[in-house]
């Protein structure tokens, strides 16, 4: 698949068929997020590929609503950063989340971003801090969010490059 075509067909799939995902897409996943960029090249993130059903469940609950599909994920990769070695680290996060997502539609995976910086779970207390206490991280570790993974259940639409919102393109020439 070219570029584009990937970037067309990239949509948030929340449903999966609970079947596993083979070991080489899940591996190019995670070597897209070691190929993001990182501000200063200060590499802050790392990466945990979750494929333990308890973990996934836990994870799930790590925040009030949106989480609910990693319960049924085949696996799940929380993008930690260290933000005491980036300042950078929501960007440097982000970039890796946007390669990952990118990469599993290129692998045939369906995925969701899932955020869980600045929001809290049904209890109230801190998704980050639900997070960091599942996979035993440190304070200084920031989580921007989770990427979900799995064969996908649903089929979305592409986008249409006609349909694009090019009023939303500013062009100073
Ligand atoms: C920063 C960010 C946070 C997101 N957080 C969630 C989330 O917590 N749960 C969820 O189901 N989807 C989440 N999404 C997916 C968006 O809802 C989705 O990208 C948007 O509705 C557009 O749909 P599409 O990805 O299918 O094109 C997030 C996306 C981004 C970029």
């Amino acid at each position: 698949m070219d570029l584009m075509e990937v970037m067309q067909k990239r949509r948030s799939i929340r449903k999966y068929t609970g079947e596993n995902i083979p070991e080489d897409k899940l591996d190019k996943v995670l070597q897209a997020a070691l190929l993001a960029p990182t501000s200063m090249n200060r590499r802050p993130c790392e990466f945990y590929a979750v494929t333990d059903r308890e973990t996934l469940r836990a994870l799930s609950a790590a925040k009030r609503a949106g989480a609910a599909m990693l319960a049924n994920a085949a696996a799940a990769i929380v993008v930690t950063a260290d933000s005491e070695l980036a300042d950078t680290w929501i960007e440097d996060s982000s970039i890796a989340l946007t390669y990952m997502h990118l990469m599993a539609v290129d692998q045939g995976l369906g995925s969701c971003w899932i955020q869980m910086h600045l929001r809290q779970s049904a209890d109230g207390n801190d998704a980050e801090d639900n997070v960091r206490k599942i996979l035993s991280l440190p304070d200084k570790y920031r989580i921007v969010g989770i990427l979900s993974l799995g064969i996908p259940a649903q089929d979305r639409p592409k986008q249409e490059l006609d349909d694009l919102e090019y009023t939303r393109i500013h062009r100073i020439r």
